[in-house]
Formats: structure tokens, sequence, C-alpha cells
């Protein structure tokens, strides 16, 4: 595989700590830019979810020469407390995007971009309509960054205590869009021993 590529595979357990080592470099990105997102408090609220998905087998990861440079996780059941207001049967017709970093020494290539295109692939591929996510409340900006690439806004939920979240601009986007990217995700498998690793009847990590 030539070196200019980029990869796409489900994340094994092998792969968390690569994964949370994206979370808490976006973290300080964030807090060195001012923006208030994954502020200290969602830190372990975050590790869990993030362990989660890698764990049940949402979580994707990106690779380049080698390295993982990019997640995201992609998910078919919806939120309930974002997407619950959605009749059940429209809440099925979509894939729900989230969690999305790219590593900072790779920001600025649109990888964000190719990592929406592939999810917009894969929601055709498993015969849905829409690419669905939520944002925080108060990031106009990251707002703007979505509807730029074809989201349009679905509504602002504050869901019920005991959840507390600020997030709750939910987006979507049709599957069969994809925006101008110098970059197509190839999709592959993780290696035989890492699926085997993965398999939840032969390993118990962590
Ligand atoms: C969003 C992201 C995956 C896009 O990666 P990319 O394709 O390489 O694109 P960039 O990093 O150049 O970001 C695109 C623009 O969005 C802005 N942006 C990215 N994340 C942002 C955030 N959380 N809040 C506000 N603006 C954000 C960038 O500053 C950039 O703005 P510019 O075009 O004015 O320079 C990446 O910026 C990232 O990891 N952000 C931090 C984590 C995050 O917020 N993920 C989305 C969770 S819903």
């Amino acid at each position: 595989m030539s070196d200019d590529q980029y990869t796409i595979r489900p994340a094994t357990p092998d792969d968390l700590d690569a994964v949370l080592a994206l979370r808490r470099e976006a973290e300080q990105w964030l807090a060195d830019n001012g923006i208030r997102q994954w502020t200290a408090d969602y830190d372990e609220y975050a590790v869990g979810v993030l362990t989660a998905w890698v764990e049940g087998g949402s979580a994707w990861v990106v690779e380049h020469d080698g390295q993982v440079v990019a997640t995201a996780s992609l998910n078919a059941e919806p939120d309930p407390d974002f997407w619950g207001w959605l009749q059940i049967a429209h809440e099925a017709t979509a894939l729900y995007l989230g969690k999305m970093i790219v590593r900072r020494d790779h920001a600025g290539l649109k990888l964000g971009d190719a990592i929406m295109n592939w999810a917009c692939g894969r929601v055709k591929a498993a015969g849905r309509t829409w690419l669905r996510l939520d944002v925080r409340r108060d990031n106009r900006r990251l707002q703007h960054y979505y509807v730029s690439r074809g989201f349009r806004w679905m509504g602002t939920r504050v869901p019920l205590p005991p959840r507390v979240t600020e997030s709750g601009w939910l987006g979507q986007r049709n599957g069969g869009q994809t925006t101008q990217c110098p970059i197509t995700l190839i999709e592959i498998e993780p290696s035989p021993s890492a699926r085997r690793a993965r398999d939840p009847a032969t390993s118990r990590r962590r």
C-alpha cells in the first residue's frame, strides 16, 4: 500500500490507547484555542464512552503510514436523549457519527471530510438514508463546519437530568451526498489476529 494512502478499519482493543491519545490531544487543542468543548469535567465520561465504543465495535481508526491519525464512531442506534423524539422507524433510517478526531499533525488535509464521505457510503451500504450527528449547542463554529458540508439542522435538544451534556444541536446529511475531498479512505479489515482479539468469545481484555 503506498505511503499517501489513508485506510479506515474497525478499532480493536489494541487501538484504545491511540484513540484516547487522539482525544487528549484534541482536548488540549480545543483548550489552547479557547473552544469550550470536551473540557476536563467530561474526561471520565469520554474515556468510558470511547472504551465502550472501541470494545463494542462501533469505533473506527484511520491509519496513514502505519499510524493511527484519526478516529470516528459510527453507531446504528441513536442516542435517545437526542433523537428519541423521532419515531423509531425514522431513527432506524440513519447511522450516527460521533467522536470524530483528526491528529493535529494531519489537520487541514480534509480528513474530516473524507471520514464523512466514507460514513455516507456506509449509510448507503446499510440501506439507510441519513448520516446524523450531534454538536455542542453553543459551538456555532463547529455547527457551521457541518452545515458547510451539507448537514441540515434538525433541531436542538437539551437532555433532561440526570444527563449532563452541552451537546444537542442535531444535524443530518443524506447518505447519497459527498463533498469534494482530495482523500478517499480505503476501508480495510483488521488483521486476523486483531479480529480474534476483538471477538468477545475469545477475549475479555480490559
Ligand atoms: C473536526 C475535525 C475532525 C476536522 O478535521 P480536518 O478535516 O482536518 O479539518 P480542520 O482540523 O482543518 O478543521 C476544519 C475547521 O473546523 C474548525 N474546527 C475543528 N474542530 C472544531 C471545534 N471543535 N470547534 C470549533 N471549530 C472547530 C477548525 O478550526 C477549522 O477551521 P478553519 O477552516 O477556519 O481553519 C478536527 O478539526 C478535530 O479533530 N477537531 C477537534 C475534535 C472535534 O471537535 N470533533 C468534532 C466532534 S462533533
